[in-house]
């Protein structure tokens, strides 16, 4: 990592921006840690408020958070019925790109009439503010109308990633307790069809709260519907009002709850409310996104996950902007899709994820350089660390060294982006995350809780914030544990970061057992057990190891039962099997068939030697606490990857 390079803010771009330069944002640094809570009231004042709040900050009863107490306020208003009244009606508010190249522009009244109707529907089947809903959809205009009708009338929605499987989705809306699922019947992925309703009704036996199935129907592939239960949305919203008021609900009602992966098997669901939320995803809008209203923005993250819901849906859409959806791969029917795509609409502003950015490279400069790329006038990544040679490579073949990128650091926990560049203000240094945003308070801490000024260690929060999650879903005790027992009074991110000697923070990677396979977050417990569930396997260890396009691939060490034979056959099938349980993000890039796996004398699998071990090609660090030494030494010795099997058995 070369600490030296520094590229600082390009004139044009500070110029213009709201926040153009270092005396600026210091003001507002300061504003903030003087006084943060009169700082957030101020931020607050950029919503509509039915009623006023009474208290800006309770944090009498820490970890648990509540903000705007008493404020009475509504997302979807804030995103729609307020930028009715301006010359905004008529603006797209929706963009959006079928990957069979059908597109659909939806104005911010054509929206409001959209959500209104389908509230409207929601209604009818006898849904009110406290009931929660489970999204899982493809990436359409769609999706995003169920999620601002959920908000709208106070019904709290899960959105589950379409590409989850049935017993994924199963698990989410039995934790939930939901009683309303909306899909669609399937969703398309270079050119295939994927189903969703299926999945559903795979799914539904096993839970007895949905007393509802809302249906779109964007392929017209052949469903069953169960009468009663089942719905048609086009026959549910015919003939219905075009106009719905929006509820005011209380700031901390809650908006949602996003799963997400942790160091158990089991998915945690983190809850989101409602002022405090919204307060801090259009803050940063404004300050790292420099959001205007000529902006064609494109963040390319699916709903599904958390980027999708700050920084494709509430943000941009509060901020009044237009908001681009692209339902497809980036590499259909070619990989210049995205830059086709920023082409024809001429993005100004397009968020993307390492990941992509590294397939980018392999692809070829031939693919971008095809197009006009001229519109863009700022850069974004998120969801794991960029490399050094990722991030020039974006600023040479994408932003020809003109534009500015804001490497945005940020968890589904903390709601919205926390560590970040100020595109027209912070000079960037290649592959840090730079400065904390007003609000954050990060510290690194070493294994005692002692601070550490310069020097690498565990990345914590010290201060609540307006977006933070407010707790796990049924669960407080282990929003207690997982995030603030660690280090007492501290939020703990899960992550390592060093703080360089200008106070720049670089984020390293996770210290617990979550993966990361291109950007989403997976948990080692989490695929073990799905590997367990097979016939043939008596135990399983999975670890990430490096992938040169996806950061991290998973690889999974097994050992079978007596019975069971090591086979290429097998491992495929295994993979599959992973595929299957959890999802195609979770199929594993190698399985390796082991005689034994390490453990501790407690029984506890030794992950971090089994890293150590694919990293390094042998083991290093300690291993006293080893019950067998000898089933370390034979795994380096004999474990052997599926492909040397392949080779031998030629
Ligand atoms: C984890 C959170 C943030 C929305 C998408 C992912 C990693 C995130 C960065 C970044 C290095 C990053 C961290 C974090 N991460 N952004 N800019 N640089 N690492 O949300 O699935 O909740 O994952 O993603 O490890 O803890 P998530």
């Amino acid at each position: 990592m070369d600490q030296q390079e520094i590229f600082p803010p390009p004139k044009h771009f500070s110029e213009k921006a709201h926040i153009g330069s270092m005396e600026q944002c210091e003001a507002l640094y300061k504003a903030c840690a003087a006084d943060p809570e009169k700082f957030w009231a101020e931020q607050a004042r950029n919503l509509h408020w039915f009623s006023p709040w009474k208290q800006v900050l309770d944090w009498s009863n820490p970890p648990f958070a509540r903000w705007f107490i008493g404020g009475k306020t509504n997302i979807a208003y804030n995103c729609i019925d307020r930028h009715l009244s301006s010359a905004r009606r008529n603006k797209a508010a929706i963009i959006w790109e079928g990957e069979n190249f059908e597109q659909r522009i939806l104005t911010y009244q054509e929206l409001y009439r959209r959500v209104a109707k389908f509230c409207n529907a929601l209604k009818k089947l006898g849904l009110k503010t406290g009931d929660r809903s489970i999204i899982y959809m493809p990436m359409i205009p769609e999706a995003a109308i169920a999620m601002l009708a959920c908000a709208r009338l106070g019904i709290t929605h899960s959105v589950v990633f379409g590409g989850f499987s049935a017993e994924a989705l199963k698990a989410r809306i039995q934790d939930l307790s939901a009683s309303l699922v909306i899909t669609a019947d399937a969703g398309l992925r270079r050119g295939k069809e994927i189903p969703l309703k299926p999945n559903v009704d795979e799914a539904l036996p096993e839970c007895p709260t949905v007393k509802h199935q809302v249906v779109f129907r964007r392929l017209g592939s052949k469903v069953e519907m169960k009468a009663g239960r089942d719905h048609w949305w086009h026959e549910l919203t015919d003939g219905v009002s075009e106009q719905c008021a929006a509820e005011p609900l209380d700031s901390e009602h809650p908006l949602y709850v996003l799963y997400t992966s942790g160091t158990t098997g089991k998915p945690k669901g983190v809850v989101h409310t409602t002022g405090g939320y919204l307060t801090q995803v259009l803050s940063t809008m404004k300050w790292v996104f420099d959001i205007k209203d000529e902006d064609i923005y494109w963040c390319t993250a699916d709903v599904g996950w958390v980027t999708g819901h700050s920084y494709v849906v509430y943000g941009p859409l509060a901020a009044g902007a237009t908001t681009l959806m692209y339902e497809g791969a980036p590499d259909c029917p070619k990989p210049d899709r995205f830059w086709r795509i920023i082409e024809k609409y001429r993005v100004s502003i397009f968020y993307t994820s390492p990941t992509a950015i590294r397939s980018f490279i392999r692809q070829g400069d031939d693919f971008p350089n095809a197009h006009d790329l001229s519109s863009l006038r700022l850069l974004g990544s998120v969801g794991e660390p960029i490399n050094p040679a990722a991030w020039k490579w974006y600023h040479r073949v994408i932003g020809k060294e003109k534009l500015p990128i804001v490497d945005t650091w940020w968890q589904t926990e903390t709601g919205c982006i926390m560590i970040s560049p100020v595109p027209g203000a912070t000079p960037a240094k290649p592959a840090s995350a730079t400065r904390p945003l007003p609000g954050a308070a990060p510290d690194i801490l070493d294994e005692n809780g002692n601070s550490i000024p310069v020097g690498k260690g565990y990345l914590v929060l010290t201060r609540p914030w307006p977006a933070m999650l407010r707790t796990l879903h049924g669960d407080p005790e282990r929003f207690k544990q997982n995030y603030w027992s660690r280090f007492p009074g501290k939020y703990f991110t899960g992550d390592t970061a060093t703080r360089d000697e200008d106070g720049y923070i670089w984020l390293l990677g996770r210290n617990d057992d979550v993966i990361k396979v291109s950007g989403h977050r997976l948990s080692s417990m989490e695929v073990e057990s799905a590997l367990v569930r097979h016939k043939d396997v008596a135990e399983a260890a999975v670890i990430g190891a490096p992938h040169e396009i996806k950061g991290e691939g998973i690889h999974a060490f097994v050992t079978l039962k007596a019975a069971a034979k090591e086979s290429p056959a097998l491992a495929d099938e295994l993979k599959e099997w992973v595929a299957k349980e959890i999802g195609s993000i979770s199929r594993p890039e190698k399985i390796l068939f082991v005689a034994g796996l390490p453990k501790t004398r407690s029984g506890k699998i030794m992950r971090r030697l089994l890293r150590e071990v694919v990293s390094a090609d042998k083991v290093v660090g300690d291993t006293s606490t080893l019950e067998d030494y000898n089933v370390i030494l034979k795994l380096t010795q004999q474990g052997k990857e599926e492909d040397e099997i392949l080779a031998e058995k030629k």
